[in-house]
């Protein structure tokens, strides 16, 4: 197999991000109805959610048999909680389309034993034979999932600090006066490298640098997305605010 970099493609806006992973997913699922994808959370895929669920009632997507598995889940949080990425995905996927419950999985922010859960989640992620595509995000700070600067590109589901700037760019989606918990379950960096594909969103000029230093920068456990140079099939999406301090690729669309 013959490694290439990261396929860097600019679009428009985030409605375009959407549109053009929301084509991938599509694409993917009617080849293989059976796939198994990694699902991101943040406001980055609130517009991909809302494709995907338009799709869904337009009848061009069947989840019926697609397997799901969130990145992470925030440590404390049942799936009853505001803040929980379990009810996250509810409000946004989960119950707006035909996957099945015991398909769509999430780390158990309440576990009693974390390690075990950890362990669980991965055995869970290996059995299901890994990612087919694993679709992210991006903190500023370069975090991938909860894998923060600093985690090692050998890391498998493990329960992670959460920074301080990580707890504050996530605070607009928990209700007044809870603090996000400092902790959390992520799906490691080892893991989603071995997703057959991966495919990266990023909106907003916020991200311009976080997408510069990952995409152009040296691959260094302290920007964990430029571990994603390190896989063979990467595409990243990008709208024009996220992208304009790169030189896209020839694939680039749109303006
Ligand atoms: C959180 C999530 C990440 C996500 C990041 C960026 O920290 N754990 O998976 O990529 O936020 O979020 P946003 O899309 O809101 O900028």
């Amino acid at each position: 197999m013959t490694t290439s970099p990261p396929v860097l493609e600019v679009v428009r806006d985030a409605a375009a991000v959407a549109h053009a992973a929301a084509d991938e997913i599509q694409e993917l699922i009617t080849g293989r109805p059976a796939a198994v994808l990694a699902l991101p959370t943040g406001r980055t895929p609130l517009p991909l959610y809302a494709e995907l669920r338009r799709r869904y009632q337009a009848g061009h997507i069947d989840f019926g048999q697609v397997q799901t598995f969130n990145l992470d889940e925030w440590v404390g949080l049942g799936p009853d909680h505001a803040g929980s990425y379990a009810r996250f995905m509810r409000e946004q996927l989960f119950s707006h389309v035909n996957l099945r419950p015991e398909n769509c999985h999430l780390p158990n922010g309440l576990a009693p034993d974390l390690a075990a859960e950890c362990a669980a989640y991965e055995e869970l992620i290996q059995r299901a034979g890994g990612f087919g595509l694993a679709v992210l995000g991006i903190g500023r700070n370069g975090h991938i999932g909860f894998n923060e600067p600093g985690t090692p590109f050998d890391s498998r589901t493990h329960v992670a600090l959460v920074t301080e700037e990580t707890r504050e760019a996530n605070r607009w989606s928990f209700p007044p006066g809870v603090d996000p918990p400092d902790r959390a379950i992520t799906v490691g960096i080892a893991t989603l490298l071995e997703a057959e594909r991966i495919l990266l969103l990023v909106t907003g000029a916020e991200k311009a640098a976080a997408l510069e230093r990952a995409l152009r920068g040296p691959v260094d456990p302290l920007v964990p997305a430029s571990a994603l140079q390190l896989h063979p099939r990467v595409r990243v999406i990008a709208d024009a605010a996220a992208a304009h301090h790169l030189d896209a690729d020839a694939r680039t669309r749109g303006g």
